[in-house]
């Protein structure tokens, strides 16, 4: 099998982190979820004090310590690759990214310029071999434009509340279906609007509405593009 590159972008809360994570499980690619990345980012501009109540963010405080931000993936599982935990410097902090607290500051984190600069370097280098399914908003615009397959995904935003509520209160987080459809709405707007690599389907990006789907269609649908792709790549 060809060790292609697949981009999977889409709206907060699609589903595509599932699928992408899936697809690499199968067919033995490593996997990257680019958001973990920016909400790491966004955790440590939170415990240094650098984001005020009111949603601001200390812009200046945070580009100056981007150096001291490490960010690692460890992988709990060895039989399973896909599985992991994201670390800064050195901490796993796989559960404290994905609250609500973090969602609410990640995407204004994800406007700052050098802040994409800086994280995107790094996604260039763990794709250089090929052989990846990174997911994300800008994966097929900017970090990988030369992907041969790319897919963007949507749904309606009530039908990714729904799903995030259910993914939240698995996990024992107290949130509610109208605080999540904010959180939900709110990101649509500021990742659509923002100057630096805003989120946006690639022209050459297969567009994939999974609102009517269940997981194992949209599993099958994307397998098959997958060897389409990869298949295709001499
Ligand atoms: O999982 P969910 O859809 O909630 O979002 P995520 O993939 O964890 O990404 C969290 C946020 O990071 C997004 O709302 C974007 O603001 C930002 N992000 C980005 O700007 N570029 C990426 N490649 C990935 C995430």
């Amino acid at each position: 099998m060809n060790k292609i590159t697949v981009a999977i972008d889409g709206y907060s809360s699609s589903g595509k982190s599932t699928m992408a994570r899936e697809l690499a499980r199968r067919v033995g690619f490593t996997y990257v979820d680019s958001g973990a990345m920016y909400r790491t980012v966004t955790l440590y501009a939170m415990e240094h004090g650098m984001t005020g109540p009111d949603g601001s963010v200390d812009v200046k405080a945070l580009v100056a310590a981007l150096p001291e931000i490490n960010i690692r993936f460890s992988h709990p599982d060895p039989d399973d690759m896909t599985v992991q935990h994201t670390m800064l410097n050195g901490r796993d902090v796989e559960r404290e990214i994905r609250t609500i607290e973090v969602s609410n500051y990640v995407s204004p984190v994800a406007t700052i310029p050098e802040v994409r600069e800086y994280l995107v370097d790094q996604q260039r280098s763990m794709g250089r071999e090929g052989g990846i399914v990174m997911d994300g908003r800008d994966i097929g615009t900017t970090v990988f434009p030369d992907a041969e397959l790319k897919v963007f995904v949507n749904a309606s935003p009530e039908e990714r509340a729904r799903r995030r509520v259910r993914e939240l209160q698995a996990k024992d987080e107290n949130v509610s279906y109208d605080e999540v459809l904010a959180n939900v709405r709110e990101r649509d707007y500021i990742d659509t609007h923002r100057e630096v690599s805003p989120l946006r389907r690639a022209d050459d990006a297969i567009l994939l509405d999974n609102d009517h789907m269940t997981p194992a269609e949209q599993m099958d649908w994307l397998l098959n593009e997958f060897h389409k792709a990869a298949d295709g790549k001499n």
